[in-house]
């Protein structure tokens, strides 16, 4: 990896962190001590040796950050991605990680034939655009309640029937009395970069994309 001019990628928050920064050692991007530490308040990181900095945002913020070129590169839930819908983003490799799926869940007991004999749907979620996609296929009408986080409270409160969300382990839709009724699609981390950028520095963007999917390829053997 050869990158000479400053880059900016922007880094997810959360859970993912754990399986991103083994490839970030594998293709030389070391960060300061403090993008570790979950109690630091800095956003922004530089890196030793190279002209990067990482900033942490939110999972859901990373596409926007890359797509109005806050930062150059970033690391994005392909759920995410399906969500905006930017143009102006190049998803060049899926990283292998994150791995989770965006799924319709419902209270348990509630869900047995879903969707048959419905025309309309109250949704909760964080993913509007998705869900009504997926509603409006099966000739649905979605009507969504846009939330961002503690999702699966929802249908318990009495403000939706069923939620969309992301699960991994399920642990949470359990913890809530929800199961899930259908996967509408499965979810991994890419690699994103900006349109413009790539398109002006696509040498030194290049060999950042060959050495993670060198670093990806490394871990999958
Ligand atoms: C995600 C998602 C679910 C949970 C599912 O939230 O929104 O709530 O993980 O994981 P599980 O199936 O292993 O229980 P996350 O913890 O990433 O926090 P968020 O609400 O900030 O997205």
């Amino acid at each position: 990896m050869n990158i000479k001019q400053p880059l900016t990628i922007a880094v997810p928050k959360g859970r993912i962190l754990s399986e991103l920064e083994p490839l970030l050692s594998k293709v030389g991007i070391y960060p300061e001590a403090a993008f570790f530490d979950e109690n630091s308040r800095a956003l922004q990181f530089e890196c030793k040796g190279q002209p990067i900095t990482l900033i942490r945002v939110r999972s859901f913020d990373v596409a926007t950050f890359v797509a109005f070129g806050g930062a150059h590169v970033g690391f994005c839930g392909s759920d995410v991605l399906m969500e905006f819908d930017y143009s102006d983003i190049y998803m060049p490799l899926d990283m292998n990680i994150g791995h989770c799926r965006l799924s319709i869940a419902a209270p348990v007991g509630v869900s047995e034939k879903p969707f048959a004999r419905e025309s309309h749907v109250r949704i909760a979620t964080k993913y509007p655009n998705l869900t009504r996609q997926f509603f409006a296929k099966k000739g649905i009408q979605a009507e969504c309640i846009k939330l961002s986080g503690a999702i699966e409270l929802a249908p318990a409160l009495g403000m939706a029937d069923r939620i969309v969300d992301l699960v991994s382990s399920g642990a949470t839709l359990k913890a809530n009395g929800l199961e899930e009724v259908a996967v509408i699609t499965q979810v991994s981390s890419r690699l994103i970069i900006n349109r413009s950028v790539y398109k002006t520095r696509s040498a030194e963007i290049g060999s950042m994309i060959e050495a993670f999917r060198g670093a990806v390829d490394e871990r999958a053997a």
